[in-house]
């Protein structure tokens, strides 16, 4: 890779136990991902997809092997040190939002913003600035049961930026709209990437979706391979990404959804 990596997953192994069983998810695991890279993460069900993003979310830690974010060595920090680690450095973006249901779209993409020391003009600022980017400043005082799907997915994303964190990492995160609402999330996604240069991990079922990436690698049985490895190995790729077919026109990033609400 030409680039320093921003993000580098080295030799990971992550087991679980279950009813005195162990199973290897990801065995000997090794990832680079360049700063302001767009990385589409695609495999079966089951082949350890979320368990890779926690990993490199800080949200759990590997049995065997590092994950190092810019400088820093993240499996081998504190509970504590980690959680303060992510609230800067990472946006999660979820397939079901994870938006409470009581707050504001505001108040939503403010949350992150309440564990860092800023003031609170400044923090306003960054929240309608999120908001904005999304195409959401219309929809600030609404709770997310008022808002569309592709809305609250939009909310979702705007939490995931709004602290302008080093990793953008989405775990199927159009898994639950219709197609359109999911062109323009991915729509979005892409304009983060190539106007705001941010780096983007992006696991998907859909091929379309994973065409969005620069590049692609598919998780089989605890590996990891590149679409090529993929294709050298007779293994069957999604048809859309084999075929190289662009099937959707491109939206205007930020285009509201024109659905109604619920
Ligand atoms: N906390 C856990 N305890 C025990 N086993 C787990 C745990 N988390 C994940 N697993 C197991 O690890 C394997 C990989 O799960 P993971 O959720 O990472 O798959 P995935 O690729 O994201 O699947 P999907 O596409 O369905 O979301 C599964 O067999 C799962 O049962
Ligand atoms: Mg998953």
């Amino acid at each position: 890779m030409a680039t320093t990596p921003i993000m580098q997953v080295r030799n990971v192994t992550k087991s679980f136990t279950r009813g005195g069983e162990s199973i290897t998810v990801l065995r000997d695991l090794n990832l680079e991902v360049a700063e302001g890279e767009f990385l589409g993460i695609m495999g079966p069900s089951g082949s350890g997809k979320t368990t890779m993003l926690n990993l490199i979310a800080g949200l759990d830690k590997p049995n065997r092997g590092e994950v190092w974010i810019g400088a820093q060595c993240i499996s081998k920090m504190s509970e504590s040190q980690l959680a303060k680690w992510r609230t800067r450095n990472i946006g999660f973006i979820f397939q079901f939002y994870h938006l409470l249901p009581v707050l504001t779209a505001y108040e939503n993409v403010e949350l992150p913003l309440l564990l860092l020391p800023l003031s609170a003009q400044t923090r306003k600022n960054q929240v309608l600035n999120a908001l904005d980017l999304v195409g959401l400043s219309d929809r600030l005082h609404h709770r997310p049961g008022q808002l569309s799907g592709g809305q609250q997915q939009r909310v979702g994303i705007a939490r995931a930026i709004v602290t302008d964190p080093t990793l953008i990492v989405a775990d199927e995160p159009t898994g639950d709209l219709d197609a359109r609402s999911a062109v323009e999330i991915l729509n979005l996604m892409g304009a983060l990437q190539k106007s705001m240069n941010k780096t983007i991990l992006l696991v998907t079922h859909d091929p379309h979706a994973a065409e969005r990436a620069q590049r692609v690698v598919h998780l089989e049985k605890g590996q990891l391979l590149e679409s090529a490895q993929m294709e050298a190995a007779g293994l069957a790729l999604p048809t859309a990404i084999s075929t190289g077919i662009q099937p959707h026109a491109p939206l205007a990033p930020g285009t509201p959804g024109e659905r109604g609400r619920g």
